[in-house]
């Protein structure tokens, strides 16, 4: 469904296809500054909603200054019958206050499916996790996959700014009393030792340097703290995974409708596009997002931030050639194989191929 609007002369694509409106089953307090929303995932949208440990949703707060952020999810695919996020306060943020002041259980919250690439390759590896704060969320959904659904083994690196901001420290506890083999938590507290600086995270991380994967997830400072300690350690670049916790700029649950030929648009491309098992070939107006084309035309591809900043949307270019308006996620490598972002890619070629199947 679309409608221009006022403000912006645009024809929208309105949100209700993109997201799934989820109940609310619970808010739990975590800490004074953080709460975990858990929600009800029906039936119908349990295959929609799987998802592997480390992945986040999508999520949009309603009302007159509507906004979009992701939050990574707390719960454990396979352990957890639920889905929840924990979400930490940030000073004057509106969606984090948002979700810590007012939601409550039986609120309904549109929700895109969950992605993302912060994920172990296999749960039989031995991982270090170096987390700050919030960045703990996605951990615990790694942790308990690790410990509990493979034979892998963990170390947690985790610094909080005093021991009352401790997300999780109980669960954490216990999983280390559970099982004293395979997890060892170190704690970093800011009010004990001060802000954790690449020589403290140098001798902290270098017993650890020749475990599988490191993964890093915790504010900005700190985690290129850590990241350049573990690359002084001589740790590969591609078995270092980051996840930034940064806010969405733009609303991903609203789509633009691209200006076809016959709406006066430009002459387009023509696309052939293989999704979910089936081909489709549609023309692809010059200056518009494969994203917003394939949705136009009702076609269910995937997205989440639709900001070049997830890959939740790759594909890959199987002939002619696209250009992307921005990319914050795929690396050399990745745009080698072929690999584009839908919600950033610009037809460069009059005929262009893509698939999402493989
Ligand atoms: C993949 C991913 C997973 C994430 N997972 C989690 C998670 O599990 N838990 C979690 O708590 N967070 C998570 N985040 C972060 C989350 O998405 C939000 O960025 C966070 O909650 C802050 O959003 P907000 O709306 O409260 O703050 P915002 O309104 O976005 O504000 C952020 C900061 O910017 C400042 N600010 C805002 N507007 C202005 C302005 N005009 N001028 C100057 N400063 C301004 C605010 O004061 C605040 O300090 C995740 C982010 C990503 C990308
Ligand atoms: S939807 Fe996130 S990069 Fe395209």
């Amino acid at each position: 469904m679309s409608v221009s609007t006022a403000e912006t002369g645009r024809d929208v694509v309105l949100p209700e296809g993109a997201g799934h409106s989820l109940l609310v089953r619970d808010v739990v307090n975590e800490t004074r500054d953080a709460k975990t929303v858990v929600f009800d995932v029906p039936d119908e949208l349990a295959e929609r909603f799987r998802y592997r440990p480390g992945q986040f949703l999508t999520l949009r707060m309603p009302g007159w200054q509507a906004a979009a952020r992701c939050y990574s999810l707390s719960s454990a695919p396979d352990l957890d019958r639920h889905l929840a996020v924990t979400v930490k306060r940030v000073a004057d943020g509106a969606v984090s206050n948002w979700m810590c002041d007012e939601v409550r259980a039986g609120d309904r919250i549109l929700v895109l499916p969950p992605s993302g690439r912060f994920v172990p390759r296999s749960l039989e590896e031995d991982l270090l996790l170096v987390a700050g704060g919030s960045g703990i969320t996605p951990m615990l959904s790694i942790i308990r996959s690790v410990l509990e659904r493979g034979t892998g083994s963990v170390v947690l690196c985790y610094a909080n700014r005093d021991e009352h901001s401790v997300i999780f420290a109980e669960r954490l506890r216990e999983l280390s009393e559970r099982y004293p083999d395979r997890l060892s938590v170190s704690h970093l507290l800011e009010s004990v030792e001060g802000l954790p600086t690449e020589a403290r995270m140098r001798g902290l991380l270098g017993p650890f340097a020749g475990r599988d994967a490191a993964f890093l997830c915790g504010p900005e400072p700190f985690m290129d703290a850590a990241a350049a300690a573990l690359r002084d350690l001589g740790v590969d670049r591609e078995r270092i995974v980051v996840e930034r916790f940064v806010s969405l700029t733009g609303d991903p649950f609203e789509g633009t409708r691209p200006r076809s030929a016959e709406d006066g648009g430009e002459q387009g491309a023509r696309v052939t596009v293989d999704l979910d098992g089936q081909r489709h070939e549609l023309d692809w107006p010059r200056e518009a997002h494969l994203l917003d084309v394939l949705r136009s035309a009702g076609l269910d591809a995937p997205f989440s931030c639709r900001e070049g900043a997830c890959s939740a949307c790759a594909c890959r270019v199987t002939a002619g050639r696209v250009t992307m308006t921005r990319n914050e996620v795929l690396e050399e490598e990745d745009l080698a194989e072929g690999l584009v972002l839908g919600c950033q890619a610009l037809p460069a070629t009059d005929v262009v191929a893509l698939t999402y199947d493989e």
